[in-house]
């Protein structure tokens, strides 16, 4: 049955009643009925709006309204909104005469990415507060500030004029090298898909729509755009597309955006497994569907597939699609479903529903936001003999480029137009610290020289890292004599289009390891303590060289506000509760995925095996006692926490089992905790890893002394893996041991559950088979 042709039908029946009725009654009908002739769209006659539309209008809302104004890698932004919202990334075509607006779309995962200057006038400007990088807010492991960062985005995109927000993004970190981790949350699907969740509630509450993306398996930048990413359906369910099932489930983002590259053969814009039988039937999406820019090949397949939106959108691809129908190839009805899809999202967007924006957001209460997200986040990842916090007024030594030209975004979409940024060493003197100036004086001049013969490219592509400014062993003498400490920032940066390199950037340069050891024995010779901050958006190689320093803190990119919210954790206002969403290796061979990444062949990889199978991670290295350098859920504070009390409901599982255990601060500084739950589930027919997150959360401010209780639930699907033979989540009868922990490996508690007989959880369709075999690891 055409519901879209029906409702035609219906009105013609509608008509022929009211001729019964009678002259007059006719009249006013009919007089009625013509001025619906063009209906306008309301939520609740996107049908009857369908009806009345044409096979061009029809193609005009599933094909975008983009503009190119020059390719991606020459230009940074694309699809320029002329005269609405300069810079913004895409669109959705208006039809006035069906009271359809324009939608606009733009990026993304920290910021507002639009033009801030426009027309040259810059007596009004367009800046957006460039928020701490992904990884670095999931450092926080805290939903209720994910949700507050996603509420000032949010709001940012609605004052500016943005309808859907292209964020957030969170694939999952399956290598060190991808050059686009920075903008992802963590190599665990289930932090990933909590905190994605979160962002998503807090952009949806300002009345912008989210957009999660990239669905799925965009693991990484080397020949995104045509890579196949092969993955056995166990680990696509359990870890790749587990992080999507959370946050689509939890939070019902108004849109989801396919990636570049295929999955198990096909592109993930066309696969019709991916977007309707997993999305739609398995976890019942409603939203739409939009493609990556520029994805994949074919549009007509992906219209069929379920993706309903092509982006940018190129007039020819609407003659493609009208020429689809009418040869057909592509039936009308899919085409209707699509344009359905789309209008439900628009009659939901604050420009359809009156709102004209004011181009006014408040940007101090979201720097203010910008640095607590930043604290927040910061990881204490070694502080010997508590060389931090260090009091105020202590004359600091300030090594490393990026102490003084701070990393604060990634590179490539993600990357926003703020108006200011604090540097470490601003940060550092704003909070009263005093820096060594001659040796500022000296890296103020190598970075100015650097800038005039490198000029900054655009924000796509492989980043120039700035060689490290190599200090002479006499001015690092004179330092370590005239100042109490020394503190030495590494810094790197990625993004869009390119993965890092081993050498030189994942791994520190000779020259670079060299000043480390330099400065360190320089500084411990005169009795004074040396601290290193890494400026970095995702994993390095650490083992070689984090031995040297007393204290190390992981900064990460820390948004515009960075430097203030470091200088605050060095000071000790603010004790760090960040733990690390990702795991640092020993070496870079130890991860898993190491062998196959970026694919084969090397150069343009053709395809890339997922070999590790769900043992991404620390999966990994808990389950094949590999040693990392810094675990996953690692992170020190000021203080000391103790867990007790562990108790569980009961110990016979059925439907669920509440648990509770409490954690006292037992140092001397107020802090906040992240607590970690790992189960371990018995090896039956499935082979599993040793132990998995399935819960966590962070304790409010702890005074010394203070206590918090800790509850949570644990239901059947924390409990379950997939069986691929049978396509279903199932919980394997036997053991279950709830491990309640600081980190991945620093397990402080546990209790044992058992399940009686094997429950069966949730059966799913059949697909995404792997076309060829893949020989995964196992325990
Ligand atoms: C990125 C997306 C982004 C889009 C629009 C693409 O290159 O992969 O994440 O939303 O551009 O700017």
């Amino acid at each position: 049955m055409n519901r879209y042709k029906n409702y035609k039908g219906k009105k013609v029946c509608f008509l022929i009643a009211n001729i019964i009725i009678g002259t007059f009654l006719f009249a006013v009908r009919a007089q009625e009925v013509s001025k619906n002739s063009t209906p306008q769209l309301s939520e609740y006659n996107v049908i009857e709006v369908i009806a009345s539309m044409t096979l061009e209008e029809k193609a005009s809302i599933v094909i975008g309204g983009g503009r190119m104004v020059g390719e991606e890698f020459e230009n940074g932004m694309i699809g320029e909104m002329d005269g609405i919202v300069p810079g913004a990334a895409g669109s959705i075509n208006s039809i006035p005469h069906l009271g359809i607006p324009i939608t606009i779309l733009a990026d993304g995962p920290t910021g507002v990415r639009i033009h801030p200057i426009r027309n040259n006038d810059s007596t009004k400007t367009y800046y957006g507060t460039s928020f701490p990088v992904p990884t670095m807010m999931a450092s926080s492991w805290d939903v209720n500030l994910m949700q507050e960062v996603g509420t000032a985005l949010g709001s940012e995109f609605k004052h500016y004029g943005v309808d859907v927000a292209l964020a957030p993004a969170f694939n999952i970190i399956r290598n060190p090298l991808n050059g686009r981790n920075g903008e992802y949350y963590s190599e665990d699907p289930y932090l990933s898909g909590k905190l994605a969740a979160s962002m998503v509630h807090g952009i949806q509450s300002t009345g912008v729509g989210a957009t999660v993306k990239h669905f799925v398996a965009n693991n990484q930048e080397t020949n995104r755009r045509k890579v196949d990413a092969v993955i056995s359906e166990r680990a696509l369910r359990e870890i790749y597309l587990k992080t999507f099932r959370i946050a689509i489930k939890e939070s019902n983002p108004w849109a989801v955006m396919t990636a570049y590259n295929k999955v198990n053969g096909v592109y993930t814009p066309e696969s019709y497994d991916l977007n309707t039988k997993i999305l739609r039937e398995d976890w019942g999406y409603n939203g739409f569907v939009m493609t990556d820019w520029r994805a994949g090949k074919d549009i007509i397949a992906q219209l069929k597939a379920g993706n309903d939106l092509i982006e940018p959108g190129f007039e020819k691809q609407k003659a493609e699609v009208v020429e689809a129908v009418k040869s057909g190839e592509l039936d009308e009805e899919i085409l209707n479903q699509n344009v359905e899809r789309i209008l439900k999202g628009i009659t939901k967007t604050l420009r359809f529903n009156g709102y004209k924006n004011d181009d006014n957001p408040d940007l101090e209460a979201h720097a203010k936001l910008c640095k607590r997200a930043a604290e927040e986040s910061i990881v204490l990842l070694k502080n010997n003999t508590q060389t931090l916090p260090l009091q105020k007024g202590k004359k600091i030594a300030l090594f490393g480029n990026t102490s003084y030209d701070t990393f604060i975004n990634n590179n490539g979409s993600s990357d926003v137009s703020f108006a200011y940024n604090i540097s470490i060493y601003e940060g550092l003197v704003n909070s009263g610290f005093t820096v060594h100036q001659e040796l500022k004086a000296e890296y103020d001049t190598y970075i100015e020289n650097d800038r005039i013969a490198f000029p900054a490219k655009n924000s796509f592509g492989k980043v120039r890292l700035r060689p490290e400014f190599i200090a002479p062993k006499e001015l690092i003498e004179k330092c370590a004599l005239e100042t109490d400490v020394a503190i030495v920032s590494i810094g790197r940066n990625s993004g869009e289009a390119a993965d890092r390199e081993l050498e030189g950037d994942y791994k520190l340069t000779e020259a670079e390891l060299s000043q480390l050891k330099n400065i360190t024995n320089i500084f411990h010779q005169q009795g004074k303590k040396v601290i290193f901050l890494m400026n970095v958006g995702g994993v390095i190689e650490t083992a070689s060289w984090k031995d040297l320093p007393d204290a190390i803190l992981m900064v990460w990119q820390p948004g515009q506000e960075g430097g203030n919210a470091i200088a605050n954790v060095i000071s000790g206002k603010v004790n760090p509760s960040g733990k690390l969403p990702v795991t640092f290796p020993v070496k870079y061979e130890d991860v898993a995925s190491s062998k196959n990444f970026p694919g084969t062949p090397a150069r343009r990889p053709k395809q890339v095996i997922h070999e590790e199978g769900i043992y991404v991670g620390y999966r990994y290295f808990n389950s094949f006692n590999v040693k990392p350098s810094y675990e996953f859920g690692y992170g020190l504070s000021y203080t000391n926490f103790e867990y007790s009390a562990l108790k569980l409901s009961k110990s016979k599982f059925k439907d669920s089992i509440d648990l509770e255990f409490t954690i006292t601060n037992i140092g001397e500084k107020a802090g906040r905790e992240v607590a970690q739950l790992y189960l371990s589930t018995p090896s039956g027919k499935l082979d599993k890893p040793s132990e998995e997150l399935r819960k966590f959360a962070k304790t409010r401010l702890l005074q010394p002394g203070e206590k918090q209780i800790v509850k949570f639930t644990l239901n059947k699907m924390d409990l379950a893996s997939f069986d691929s033979q049978n396509s279903q989540w199932i919980a394997e009868s036997g053991e279950y041991k709830v491990n309640i922990g600081a980190s991945s490996m620093d397990f402080r508690l546990s209790e044992i559950f058992k399940v009686k007989k094997e429950i069966e959880v949730e059966k799913v369709n059949k697909v995404l088979e792997p076309l060829i075999e893949i020989e995964e690891l196992t325990r």
